[in-house]
């Protein structure tokens, strides 16, 4: 299913078997659970307890690329496997009128992980994510490219609100609602996706170039850019977001020696953008 941030591959979320498919088709650890996406903040409360932070998140941004880990209050409306066992539960509303239609109309949640296979990058059109695990969907929904093309931001309000991971809604917008954010704790238990290699393309990568090495593709930015794959000529974060897995994985299919990336300002979306790169890159544990 199509969503604002990326294509998700899409289950029931109460339905093991189903779930189980997913994380199948995925190649995914069963340790690393998936999100729980819903119609609307009530669907969202009947699963998990939202304290005032949690309300004043939700309110400010949902519909809309914001996950909210909380204290699972229904389990078996987002089903053990769907969270890794964990007595926890991520949510979020997307802001894409077919996931949106599709969940209202099944009227539980559904739980979709990003469409690519394990350690891949996302998807962010339709012929991506069709490459990626279509072949395992009973049905594909063609959303066009999506419109943010960065995964959603993941906020854990357990005790202290924590960034488990930078996205689309940036650190500064998050703050201004609940104030300074704990960075994601090293427990891998916490924060189970911080994979080591993760949103990777098959070349080796280098970042913060200067410039191309003969062999390589080359992923510029800015004014002083060159080449096909320019992240954003006018230096625009929120472009550089929306072309960055596409950029990826179209420089991958040129068969590079590496994929060289120029320096990207790390304000605002640029933090997100630099965590998917450094961990395409291998860097981040
Ligand atoms: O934008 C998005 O969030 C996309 C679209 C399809 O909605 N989905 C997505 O799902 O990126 P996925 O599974 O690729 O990433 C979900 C992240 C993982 O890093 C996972 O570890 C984390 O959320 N997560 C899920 N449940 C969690 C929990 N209970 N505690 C901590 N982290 C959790
Ligand atoms: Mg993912």
């Amino acid at each position: 299913m199509p969503t604002e941030t990326v294509y998700g591959l899409a289950a029931d979320a109460a339905n093991a078997r189903a779930v189980a498919a997913v994380y199948e088709a995925k190649g995914r650890p069963a340790f690393n659970p998936l999100i729980a996406h819903v119609a609307d903040l009530a669907m969202a409360r009947r699963i998990a307890r939202f304290d005032s932070r949690a309300e004043a998140l939700a309110a400010r941004f949902w519909p809309g690329p914001l996950t909210l880990v909380l204290p699972v209050l229904d389990s078996a409306a987002v089903c053990d496997l769907a969270r890794a066992g964990l007595d926890t539960v991520a949510v979020r509303a997307p802001a894409h009128p077919i996931a949106h239609a599709l969940i209202a109309a099944l009227g539980r949640p559904i739980v979709a992980p990003s469409a690519n296979r394990s350690g891949r990058p996302s998807p962010t059109t339709f012929a991506d994510a069709v490459e990626e695990t279509g072949a395992s969907a009973a049905v594909a929904l063609d959303g066009g490219s999506c419109a943010i093309g960065l995964e959603s931001t993941v906020v854990a309000l357990l005790d202290m609100p924590r960034l488990l991971r930078p996205g689309a809604v940036t650190r500064a917008e998050l703050e201004a609602v609940v104030g300074p954010l704990s960075e994601a704790e090293a427990d891998a238990k916490r924060s189970p996706g911080r994979l080591a290699r993760h949103y990777a393309p098959n070349a080796p990568m280098r970042l913060d170039a200067d410039t191309p090495r003969p062999g390589e593709a080359w992923l510029s930015f800015g004014p002083a850019g060159s080449g096909p794959w320019n992240l954003s000529p006018a230096g625009d974060l929120a472009e550089a977001a929306v072309k960055l897995f596409a950029y990826l994985r179209a420089a991958d299919r040129s068969g590079p020696t590496a994929i060289a990336v120029a320096p990207i300002p790390s304000e605002g979306l640029g933090e997100a953008i630099n965590d998917r790169l450094r961990r395409a890159a291998g860097f981040v544990g």
